[in-house]
């Protein structure tokens, strides 16, 4: 359930109508409910109440310090992949014992920045990795609390591009090796374990991949108890898949996946933290973008948007489907059209959608692009020098610029021409 919902005739999010955020902010702009990450975040806080836990939000799904700070106050923890999302996690007011650093090329430097900084976990993804983590703690007389991720491979029957718990993917410890890992981690200076972390990719629409990788982790942590390892927190990593159209099968909810972590790790008495991202913000956001031209191909028409494969990538990059509507509702009988609905950046992978039936549209009409909360501006780019997209939050009735659109000059200006040129 999100929080776009056709009143009067218009789209509206929340209670603004998103012709008047066109009119202020202009389009391209992504546009975040904070009614629905709040919902999202909470469904997932209340699936795990059965036990000590705490929700991560995967911050790489939508990294605004605006969205930070929203989760953040209702008590979310931050999954981070690099310094950068760190100090963003730090200046939307995160404390570093509320932080888990994942990723697989975590450096020497963004090491050092999580110990001075506070950190509540590195969840480690290789021995080098763990040589490290114990150099850079021995060096600044510091203990470091990791985990270590483990490998279940697991088929997550997602796109192969964002799977990442099969043997052949770059992540974590094959679960074979973990008990000499552990054994190593626990021999090294500097290092404390605490848990066990497992991640098995993103999208996934049912339960049973994560139901066998967790009965390996609920095995893998016996096995380590009996090995002398005081195995306390299991990170579950995130993944589970919202829906993109709605005449989609409905994966499961946060609710089935907290009932499932219970019946899989809950005799334990471990601390449970999971890390979602794409349910918390995915149909919290849209993307609002104005029709340019409407163009007749050969056999074809062409919805030539504002909106371009810089400002949300995942169409090109994944074939992924987002479902694209008029923000005015069409009225019933409104003629139905079938479009290619194209961006403006001179490459032909610049498709959203090819052969869509949709209400016919015109030049100048507004289309919001749907679930496009999550890896949607985030992976937004400036190629084309197209300036990078705005973000807009609304609550209630009042809507923020929370990301500003940059100007020509602001973006031309960072270049700089050596000297000698
Ligand atoms: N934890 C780890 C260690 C991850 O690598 C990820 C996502 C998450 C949590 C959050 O997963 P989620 O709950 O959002 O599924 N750009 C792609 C998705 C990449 C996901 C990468 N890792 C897309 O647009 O579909």
């Amino acid at each position: 359930m999100d929080h776009f919902l056709y009143r009067d005739g218009q789209l509206f999010a929340e209670d603004v109508p998103l012709t008047e955020i066109a009119a202020t902010v202009g389009t391209p702009a992504y546009v975040y409910s904070t009614a629905t990450l709040t919902r999202h975040f909470t469904l997932f806080d209340e699936a795990l109440s059965w036990g000590p836990h705490m929700v991560c939000y995967a911050m790489k799904a939508a990294s605004n310090q605006a969205i930070l700070k929203t989760l953040a106050e209702l008590g979310a923890g931050m999954d981070v992949v690099s310094g950068g999302e760190y100090a963003r996690a730090k200046a939307a007011g995160v404390a570093g014992d509320k932080i888990v650093f994942s990723g697989v090329g975590k450096t020497e430097f963004e090491i050092r920045q999580a110990l001075e900084g506070g950190i509540r976990q590195f969840n480690v993804e290789s021995e080098p990795e763990l040589e490290a983590i114990s150099k850079v703690a021995t060096s600044l007389g510091v203990t470091a609390p990791v985990t270590i991720r483990v490998n279940p491979d697991v088929d997550a029957k997602t796109h192969a591009k964002i799977a990442t718990g099969k043997s052949e993917n770059k992540f974590g410890i094959p679960i074979a090796k973990a008990r000499q890992a552990y054994a190593d981690a626990a021999a090294l200076p500097g290092i404390e374990v605490v848990g066990i972390d497992v991640h098995i990719g993103s999208q996934l629409t049912e339960l049973a991949p994560f139901e066998a990788a967790y009965n390996k982790v609920a095995e893998l942590t016996e096995a380590l108890r009996a090995d002398g390892h005081d195995i306390r927190r299991l990170d579950l990593g995130g993944g589970l898949g919202i829906p993109y159209t709605q005449s989609n099968e409905a994966p499961p909810l946060p609710t089935d996946y907290g009932a499932l972590i219970q019946k899989t790790v809950g005799h334990l008495g471990c601390e449970v933290e999971i890390e979602p991202g794409r349910l918390i913000a995915g149909n919290a956001g849209i993307l609002l973008s104005r029709v340019i031209y409407v163009k007749e191909g050969e056999g074809r028409n062409f919805l030539i948007l504002d909106a371009a494969m810089n400002d949300l990538i995942r169409p090109a990059m994944y074939e992924a489907h987002h479902d694209i509507i008029p923000v005015i509702e069409p009225e019933p009988g409104h003629e139905r059209v079938t479009y290619d609905i194209v961006g403006p950046v001179c490459e032909s992978g610049d498709t959203f959608a090819k052969g869509r039936e949709m209400p016919k549209l015109k030049a100048g009409d507004l289309v919001a692009f749907r679930s496009a909360g999550a890896y949607g501006a985030v992976m937004s780019s400036e190629y084309n020098t197209r300036p990078l997209v705005p973000e807009v939050l609304v609550k209630d009735d009042q809507h923020a610029v929370i990301r500003q659109r940059p100007t020509f000059d602001e973006i031309i200006s960072r270049d700089t021409i050596p000297e000698w040129l």
